[in-house]
């Protein structure tokens, strides 16, 4: 297989994140594999969106978020539910814009590029399986655009893989 992504320049936010849903599904068409599907939609993700450096998968393991496939530097590996900005969109169970991470109390800083966040919850059904977090080194770069397409993509993510595979 030969990756050739689409480029998108987000003029047509809201269009370019449907065509990117249907990119995503045909990327994960076929295949059941959670560590395989997060992997894959990161790096769509992270090739795909201008001004990130970081993107990646905080699961939900006996009671904490720990660190899954990403794109990006080394990052923290545990973060407590409602800690930092993944826990507290992990607890809260609804998508979380920062548009300063100074600016958010209790912000964990991995990689020190980072200026603004968003972090997407994950459920399957009623459960939380964790959380897709979004850096960008660029201050307010993700508005309720960008949350309502992410969001679209993670749902696009949570249909194609099974809640058993994470523990
Ligand atoms: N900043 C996040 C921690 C994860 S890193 O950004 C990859 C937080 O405050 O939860």
């Amino acid at each position: 297989m030969t990756f050739a992504g689409k480029r998108y320049d987000f003029r047509d936010q809201a269009g370019d994140y449907a065509q990117l849903a249907e990119e995503l599904a045909g990327l994960l068409k076929g295949e059941q594999d959670f560590v395989a599907n997060a992997a894959n939609t990161s790096a769509l993700i992270f090739d795909a969106l201008p001004d990130l450096n970081w993107v990646g998968f905080y699961l939900l393991k006996q009671g904490e978020l720990v660190v899954g496939p990403f794109q990006g530097k080394p990052a923290c590996v545990r973060i407590a539910l409602g800690k930092g900005v993944c826990g507290t969109a992990a607890v809260e169970r609804k998508t979380l814009i920062v548009p300063d991470v100074d600016a958010f109390p209790g912000h964990i800083a991995c990689d020190g590029a980072s200026r603004s966040e968003i972090v997407v919850p994950l459920m399957k059904g009623q459960r939380l399986l964790g959380v897709l977090d979004l850096d960008s080194p660029r201050l307010t770069r993700f508005n309720e655009g960008d949350a309502r397409g992410l969001e679209r993509l993670a749902s696009v993510f949570l249909e194609s893989v099974r809640a058993e595979d994470i523990a």
